[in-house]
């Protein structure tokens, strides 16, 4: 027994609530207290800064969630920020969608033009508006921060924190990482369940067992972990993280051998050479170590691996729907046979992916039913058990 990994807990692990009403969260009432005391209130990533790569770019992010579209432009002064997405005049969208470079952001509607730095540049016909102050008729600016290629905006006028304190241990933690990775596919799908639900599914282990067990039989665990435990798992005061255990007597089969051979690791199998690796990655340095699920709450999980990352977002539409955002980043392929050998770990991991969402509208039906009324947690739940912990603390919720 001296042999089996046993996890490893940091943080306040007494205090997170093991029986959690879940019935009373999957109704139209609780998700405007969400939105309005828990998204409105944090910080949230919805771009990165190299999708805006020069004095000028764009992109369009509508965030369904509040109904609303934001854009976000790198100015003149290289500074990225995040601007409603309406013009000052009569509210039109000013942006329609997409993204591109320019200096000029001329309305459709009736043709006044803001620089990238959101001031109003020109009024047509500018005389035929009495008690015209243009200083006051900006772009309306929502708070934005850059963290690590991650633009976070903060919906609210006045946030309590700075990023870097919204972040805490994770602010220094990740330093340079993301620049060793390419994005090799993306994903966006609408669910037919509450985003609580969904983003619970990918934050625990104890699914692996038997979700995966066709697609990936002994990834994880393996007799040294039959139960698949996560060798570390920590709270903080918001977000949290653990590490997967790799199952170092995975049994590779012909196909991943092939793959090996002209790539790296990637899943199932596991590369666990952290030379290079920031302090943030596999934080308490466990030998059998597969890769790190970090959800920075509310709404986005970073699966860091050594080779690969995955990013993920949960963005509620209403109290029953959301749309589940993912991109998928390998290590930069420098000849075919990495992408041959990245193309197999791909489509490996599609899916795992599905499998992980198939239960998700299943669960959704059921508990939306009101046949039961509360979820019971494990220890190896504790993910969850945090994320309800931190989200009654904002809700107000005893
Ligand atoms: S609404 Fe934009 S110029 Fe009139
Ligand atoms: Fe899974």
């Amino acid at each position: 027994m001296d042999d089996i990994t046993q996890s490893v807990f940091k943080g306040d692990v007494a205090s997170n609530p093991r029986r959690v009403a879940i019935a009373e969260r999957l109704t139209p009432d609780f998700f405007a207290l969400e939105r309005d005391q828990v998204f409105r209130k944090s910080w949230l990533p919805i771009a990165r800064a190299s999708e805006v790569p020069e004095k000028g770019s764009y992109v369009v992010k509508d965030l369904p969630t509040f109904k609303t579209s934001l854009i976000v432009i790198r100015g003149t002064d290289d500074t990225v920020r995040a601007f409603y997405n309406v013009c000052t005049h009569r509210g039109n969208k000013l942006v329609r969608a997409g993204d591109g470079c320019k200096q000029r952001f001329a309305c459709g509607f009736h043709g006044w033009i803001f620089s990238p730095e959101g001031e109003l540049q020109t009024v047509t016909d500018e005389h035929s508006f009495l008690d015209l102050d243009k200083a006051k008729l900006a772009l309306r600016a929502v708070n934005t921060e850059v963290w690590e290629d991650f633009v976070f905006v903060h919906l609210d006028a006045n946030p309590k924190e700075s990023l870097k304190d919204w972040l805490a241990e994770f602010w220094g933690g990740y330093t340079d990482y993301f620049a060793n990775f390419q994005q090799v596919a993306g994903y966006k799908l609408t669910v037919n369940c509450n985003w609580n639900l969904a983003i619970n599914s990918f934050t625990e282990g104890y699914h692996t067992l038997y979700i995966h067990r066709n697609t990936m039989p002994d990834y994880q665990g393996g007799k040294i972990n039959p139960q698949r435990h996560r060798p570390f798992l920590e709270l903080l005061k918001r977000h949290h993280r653990y590490s997967a255990p790799a199952n170092p007597d995975h049994n590779v089969r012909d196909t991943e051998a092939l793959a090996w051979r002209y790539g790296r690791k990637l899943i199932p199998a596991f590369d666990d050479d952290l030379t290079g690796m920031p302090s943030g990655v596999n934080p308490s340095k466990h030998k059998n170590w597969a890769f790190d699920v970090v959800q920075f709450f509310p709404n986005m999980l970073l699966l860091f691996g050594n080779s690969w990352y995955v990013e993920m977002h949960f963005w509620p539409l209403n109290e029953n729907q959301c749309d589940v955002i993912m991109a998928v980043h390998h290590y930069k392929a420098k000849n075919l046979g990495e992408k041959l050998s990245q193309e197999w770990s791909l489509s490996r991991g599609r899916s795992v992916i599905l499998e992980d969402l198939n239960t998700l509208e299943a669960q959704q039906e059921m508990l939306s039913s009101g046949a039961l009324t509360h979820v019971q947690l494990s220890q190896q739940e504790m993910s969850l058990q945090h994320h309800y912990k931190v989200m009654n603390e904002m809700l107000g919720i005893a």
